[in-house]
């Protein structure tokens, strides 16, 4: 995802798509792009063989199969039915679940997370699993924000959540919000876009 998320539409033409879903393989499932790669090369790096991973908002399960491929024991997690089921087709198990709420306590030692971002205004909406996908709200922060408050708990001691942040989300309010949460964040991957430069940002609890 980058954020031209308005570039190709028909200003007044109130029933134009956005033209980043038209561009994606199906109108279902996102596919992966530059942020998911830059994310799953900054888990792999990371990772040990044996951790236990989950991929949350798994989409087509790129991420957690590129960590399985490293070594670790993966599971996926996406509140799309139709992502739950092409992750599975790549191998990956997966959970139709909302974030990390349906885990236990310490389950994992790494949480990834590419988590639908681009602003959207209430009215640019469309009642879609692709808009599930890339909206994240009026500030961008809809769904990173929620997966603050409960990721450190679905942490095992010493583990670490790797969040994909754009800079139209506004890192230094992602920051500030999970330090208020015990969160310490740390940059560990960046790359620019024409529109915006995508960041990995990896968040441990400040007492590991
Ligand atoms: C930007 S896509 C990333 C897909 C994939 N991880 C990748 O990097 O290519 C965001 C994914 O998060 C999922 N999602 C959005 N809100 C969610 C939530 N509350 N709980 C679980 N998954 C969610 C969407 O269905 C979508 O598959």
């Amino acid at each position: 995802m980058t954020g031209d998320r308005d570039a190709g539409d028909d200003p007044d033409d109130g029933t134009a798509r956005p033209r980043l879903a038209e561009l994606r393989e199906t109108e279902t499932v996102y596919q992966p792009a530059e942020d998911s790669r830059l994310l799953a090369d900054a888990v792999v790096e990371t990772v040990d063989a044996g951790d236990r991973l989950l991929d949350v908002g798994t989409g087509s399960g790129y991420v957690a199969a590129r960590a399985r491929e490293a070594g670790a024991h993966v599971v996926g997690a996406d509140l799309n039915p139709h992502a739950c089921r092409q992750a599975a087709a790549a191998g990956v198990p997966v959970v139709r679940a909302d974030l990390t709420t349906a885990f236990r306590a310490g389950a994992f030692d790494l949480v990834a997370f590419n988590p639908p971002y681009l602003p959207t205004a209430p009215e640019a909406e469309w009642a879609d699993w692709m808009e599930r996908a890339l909206s994240g709200g009026e500030d961008g922060r809809a769904a990173i924000e929620p997966f603050l408050d409960d990721t450190a708990r679905v942490l095992a001691p010493g583990g670490a959540a790797f969040l994909l942040v754009s800079t139209l989300t506004d890192p230094e309010a992602v920051r500030e919000y999970a330090a208020a949460r015990g969160l310490s964040a740390t940059e560990v991957a960046g790359e620019s876009h024409p529109f915006e430069r995508l960041l990995v940002v990896r968040f441990t609890s400040a007492g590991d």
